[in-house]
């Protein structure tokens, strides 16, 4: 909902998707200062301004240039303005920095939480020993990683590093950026100024493999009455260890449908099946857990 690095988005319907998200019973939305330099987060703004404030939970995260104790506080402060509210629920660090010490970061936040500008403090795109630092010097109630069918890095160390410390795990990109929802082929493929076209898992090899496998998720989901999109997300919230998962959406039909996730569940050899097939794309990529999903050259 930035307006950048997704195809010709248009803010009213933006705005539409989000209004009825919440009216169907969504109560959390996730942002950051980097999308569109604060566009996304003033969509948000507004619709905050049409509801009750205490309705939303609303996520937005600090970009890694502003990590240090001179830069952050000015930096929430306009994520505030942007947002049009005096609190953030949970303000996230968007990347490790590695020139910024965490301890440095962690300090700036605590102040933040202590001034009530905040209420909680998380990360996103960390793995298990980089939280594991910022740990040591207040409390990160939660992570925001890259966790998809398709994108299972976590699995190994840091999503049972998050278990093991009660850390709440709300992963991104549920869908594969659209990919798990059917609609793309090998003659249909992202448009150039879309950052899809930098996604790893759309990118040749590695994006045929994952249309096979897309065609499995198709099978489980006939199987259920369900739509592909709805059992990829599904599968995602029936990983232990996850809270929620944050998905896309740039219009009221996607929000719709992907709201089918709720309210039913997958058996485990549906699970299995799902989990086989991923495994083939994972194999196909052949990554480090650290590895951006997003290939920019
Ligand atoms: N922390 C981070 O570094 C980070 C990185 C990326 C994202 N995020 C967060 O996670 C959120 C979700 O991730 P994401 O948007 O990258 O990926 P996603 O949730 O996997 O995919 C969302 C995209 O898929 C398409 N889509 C969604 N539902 C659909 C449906 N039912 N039918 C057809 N197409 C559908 C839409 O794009 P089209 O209509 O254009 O196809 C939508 O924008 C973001 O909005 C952001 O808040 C965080």
């Amino acid at each position: 909902m930035g307006g950048e690095a997704w195809h010709d988005v248009r803010d009213e319907e933006s705005e539409r998707a989000l209004h009825a998200a919440l009216d169907a019973g969504i109560n959390w939305l996730d942002t950051a200062e980097v999308y569109g330099r604060g566009h996304s987060e003033r969509i948000i703004g507004r619709v905050l301004a049409a509801r009750r404030r205490e309705e939303v939970i609303v996520a937005t995260k600090v970009v890694g240039a502003h990590l240090a104790a001179d830069q952050l506080p000015g930096a929430l402060d306009q994520s505030l303005r942007n947002l049009r509210t005096d609190y953030v629920d949970l303000y996230q660090v968007h990347w490790p920095n590695a020139q910024i010490p965490i301890e440095e970061t962690m300090a700036a936040l605590l102040a933040a939480q202590e001034a009530g500008k905040i209420r909680y403090i998380g990360v996103s795109n960390f793995n298990a020993r980089q939280i594991a630092e910022a740990l040591q010097y207040g409390p990160v109630v939660s992570l925001q990683p890259p966790y998809s069918l398709f994108w299972r890095y976590i699995e190994k160390e840091t999503l049972p590093f998050c278990r093991e410390h009660n850390i709440g795990v709300i992963p991104y990109s549920p869908l594969a950026q659209g990919l798990l929802t059917g609609k793309f082929s090998l003659s249909n493929r992202p448009p150039a100024d879309d950052n899809r076209a930098h996604n790893r898992i759309f990118l040749d090899p590695t994006y045929e493999v994952a249309l096979q496998q897309v065609e499995v998720v198709r099978q489980v989901a006939a199987r259920y009455g369900k739509t592909p999109a709805q059992v990829a997300i599904r599968w995602v919230l029936q990983q232990p260890g996850i809270t929620a998962a944050i998905v896309g959406a740039r219009n009221e039909r996607q929000v719709a449908e992907n709201l089918g996730a709720d309210g039913w569940t997958l058996a485990p050899e549906d699970m299995a099946t799902l989990t086989a097939a991923g495994d083939k794309v994972m194999a196909s990529l052949g990554l480090e857990e650290d590895t951006p999903m997003w290939k920019w050259d």
